[in-house]
């Protein structure tokens, strides 16, 4: 079976489209990095791309103003020009409209840094502190017009500790958050993450070590 042709959007650091790069270098995963795209010059994240090999495009948003789905259309165009599959947002910065939402419905995922739906939005290491939670984690789940939500595809739980700051807990959540979004890419790619009736259904042929990775990355 070919690839699933994969575009990787983001606005940072980039540490997540690393572990899908890292990931997708392995011969025998079943999907491909066929774009990245930075709504963000000198994004760390382009550069990471670019010694993958990988096409690293920037689109300026800022040229659009507040034309969303002008800056919305030209990124659609791209993806397409590519033959996109499955977009994959990693730490892309940028609140999408229902008409792109729609548009990519079930082919979009995202990985958010709390276990939705706790904690939706940004600081969610600082407001799991506040709140004392004593797990916390990450959720990839696909994309819907409201902020952080959509089925879920996987969730890494990983303990807060006593003495924890925003910094630590971070760090912690980020090294599950690696494991987890190649795995949940991998499921989706594969086929086995579909979804019916705003849920999804993990396949039952998927590996119980794939289960245990989303359950327990840290383990
Ligand atoms: C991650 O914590 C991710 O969950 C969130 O934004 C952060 C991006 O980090 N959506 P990086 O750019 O992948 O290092």
């Amino acid at each position: 079976m070919a690839n699933l042709k994969i575009a990787v959007l983001i606005s940072g650091r980039g540490s997540n489209l690393q572990a899908l790069l890292d990931a997708c270098a392995e011969p025998d995963f079943p999907a491909e990095i066929v774009l990245v795209l930075s709504n963000k010059a000198g994004a760390l994240g382009l550069e990471r791309a670019r010694k993958a090999g990988v096409g690293a495009t920037f689109l300026d948003h800022t040229l659009y103003g507040e034309d969303r789905e002008g800056f919305e259309k030209e990124l659609d165009e791209k993806l397409r020009a590519k033959g996109v599959q499955l977009i994959a947002l990693a730490g892309f910065m940028r609140i999408l409209t229902p008409w792109f939402v729609d548009k990519w419905k079930d082919r979009m995922v995202n990985i958010h840094p709390s276990l939705l739906p706790s904690f939706k939005g940004v600081s969610t290491h600082e407001r799991a502190l506040e709140q004392g939670v004593r797990i916390h984690g990450a959720t990839v789940h696909y994309v819907r017009a409201d902020m952080d939500d959509g089925p879920i595809i996987g969730q890494a739980a990983v303990p807060v500790l006593p003495g924890d700051d925003a910094e630590t807990l971070s760090a912690r959540v980020l090294e599950a958050e690696h494991k987890l979004y190649p795995a949940c890419l991998k499921l989706v790619a594969e086929g086995k993450a579909r979804v019916t009736a705003e849920r999804v259904k993990i396949d039952k042929s998927a590996a119980a070590n794939e289960h245990a990775v989303l359950y327990n990355p840290g383990g």
